[in-house]
């Protein structure tokens, strides 16, 4: 079958739609992001992408401290309000009854609603073009306990999403296999 020529502008997919909070006090900010994506595993490093047009930009570029909160398929909403709205118009804590949760090693707060919270701290930052692209080294994770078997997100639980090419697909339809699998089942 031959092939069609794409956009060199596509992004890999899946990519996530996590919810970064930014700032403390007052000033504190949630911004919606995809380009968020692991790095490095030691230490372990998670780069996240931000327009120098958006009102956390400069929160962040301040502080260089940020969480990453990741939301439920039944918070869906909220994700992507935090991604059509201003910090600089609307406060998103109030408007979606969201609460700030101290964190264990940065100033910034989770998001206690969002059962999957990471925090870090800015170790670098990169102007790319569009985007700034700040590397974040993780220095705590949270998770509510629900989500969690022997140490790992239990996959029976996992009702998170991903987000390709404009839209929110459901990730929850169980595990498949798991990492390592075609070392010990042989090719047919
Ligand atoms: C699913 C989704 C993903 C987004 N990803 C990014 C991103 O990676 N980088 C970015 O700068 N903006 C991204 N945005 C846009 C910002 O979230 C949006 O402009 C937001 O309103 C900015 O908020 P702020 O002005 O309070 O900082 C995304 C929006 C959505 C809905």
């Amino acid at each position: 079958m031959s092939k069609i020529s794409l956009s060199p502008g596509y992004s890999t997919f899946p990519m996530p739609a996590a919810v970064i909070s930014v700032g403390t006090g007052d000033e504190a900010n949630l911004i919606t992001l995809a380009y968020v994506g692991k790095v490095c595993s030691k230490p372990p490093i998670i780069a996240i992408s931000i327009q120098p047009i958006r009102h956390s930009y400069h929160i962040i570029e301040k502080l260089g401290e940020f969480v990453i909160n990741y939301p439920t398929i039944n918070q869906l909403r909220e994700m992507d309000y935090c991604g059509t709205r201003s910090g600089r118009n609307v406060n998103k804590w109030k408007e979606l009854n969201l609460t700030k949760e101290k964190a264990s090693v940065v100033s910034v707060p989770l998001v206690k609603e969002f059962p999957w919270n990471m925090e870090c701290k800015v170790v670098n930052r990169i102007e790319l073009g569009t985007h700034v692209c700040y590397f974040g080294e993780v220095v705590a994770v949270h998770s509510d306990e629900e989500y969690v078997k022997n140490g790992s997100l239990d996959p029976d639980k996992f009702n998170f999403f991903a987000y390709i090419s404009g839209i929110y697909i459901a990730l929850n339809k169980g595990a498949i296999e798991r990492h390592g699998f075609s070392l010990s089942k042989p090719l047919e």
